[in-house]
């Protein structure tokens, strides 16, 4: 079974509302635009893939009810810039706009609004399809993951989340631990929520214990996603998964990124041209309303980190192939669209 975190049929779109996750289970509809900016800015939906995907479908909801009149091109374009705007790091959002976007202006010259809105509606909807990452299934192996990369955070099967699923469905997992993933618990809500769905044996633990577990637990290997790789290799994902890379380097564990090709950005040369996310500090002073840290402590909150491309030594896992960081940008090179 694989959670239906978005669900889609011609001219209506709903989620799985993941702020209310793992107590209740309510899908929301996006009806418009405006309604997946929310729904994205707030993380009722999050992870980089998922995000870029509703973002899409929330415009082809628009597009069908005959959103953008006369001028549809224009109407796509604001919307895909208001939508690319809800949360910088990840770059899937980013990519779509612009595939998308020279896509429709490609169709405009030879169709009519009607026209134009059926195609790129066809567009979108393929989207859902070409979203789906398979796992690299190995020997009988112990995971530490991070954040949740899963069915809820992408249209299908996952990315790191996918390769435990993987590995699970060939009789190959003996265990993945996942990190609560402080502050805003992606971890212990949401990959725990999926792993017990889904009967995959998984054990929780802080984000404070993850160098332990990695000393005193067997860990074969740590694999986690990413908001954006970048061409050098250095990638930015959930904070706290540098601190990870660290841990794992230490103890000569392999570190591995599992991204679909969508989330690599080989027009930036190195992590420091990242944007990381900042968010608000209520997500580390109080949960669910109720206070607790000091009153008046000051915050930081960056929602990413990044991690140099020395420290992810067992490869970048993508759709095409399994690369080391300094292989990506040939490898990638002429088979992703420029951004
Ligand atoms: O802030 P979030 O929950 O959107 O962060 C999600 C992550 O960092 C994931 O690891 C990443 O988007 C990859 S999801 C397949």
């Amino acid at each position: 079974m694989t959670l239906e975190a978005i669900r889609y049929r011609t001219g209506s779109l709903q989620i799985l509302n993941q702020l209310l996750l793992p107590h209740q289970t309510v899908y929301d509809d996006i009806r418009s635009v405006q309604d997946a900016y929310e729904a994205i800015k707030s993380m009722k939906v999050r992870g980089a893939p998922a995000i870029a995907i509703v973002g899409c479908l929330s415009l082809a909801v628009e597009l069908r009810a005959g959103a953008g009149g006369d001028d549809p091109v224009t109407f796509i374009r604001e919307s895909l810039c208001h939508l690319t705007s809800a949360r910088p790091t990840a770059v899937n959002m980013g990519r779509a706009a612009r595939e998308l976007m020279e896509f429709a202006e490609n169709e405009s010259m030879e169709k009519n609004s009607e026209q134009l809105r059926e195609s790129v509606i066809a567009w979108i909807e393929d989207m859902l399809e070409r979203d789906i990452l398979s796992g690299v299934p190995r020997d009988s192996v112990t995971i530490l993951t991070h954040c949740n990369t899963g069915s809820l955070a992408t249209a299908g099967y996952g990315t790191a989340l996918g390769v435990v699923r993987s590995l699970h469905t060939l009789g190959r997992l003996k265990r993945v631990y996942c990190t609560e993933t402080r502050p805003y618990n992606q971890g212990s809500r949401l990959t725990a929520y999926e792993a017990v769905a889904e009967g995959i044996p998984a054990t929780l633990i802080t984000d404070s214990m993850a160098a332990l577990t990695m000393r005193e637990m067997d860990i074969t290997a740590v694999v986690v996603g990413a908001d954006r790789v970048v061409a050098n290799g250095d990638t930015a994902n959930k904070v706290g998964t540098y601190q990870l890379a660290i841990a794992a380097k230490h103890h000569g564990i392999p570190f591995y990124v599992a991204a679909p090709s969508t989330s690599c950005d080989l027009s930036l040369e190195s992590g420091r041209d990242i944007i990381i996310e900042v968010r608000p500090p209520e997500e580390l002073t109080s949960i669910n309303g109720v206070p607790i840290a000091a009153p008046g402590i000051e915050v930081w909150n960056p929602a990413f980190d990044v991690t140099p491309h020395q420290l992810i030594t067992g490869g970048i896992i993508t759709e095409l192939g399994v690369f080391l960081p300094s292989e990506l940008q040939a490898a990638l090179t002429g088979r992703l669209t420029a951004l």
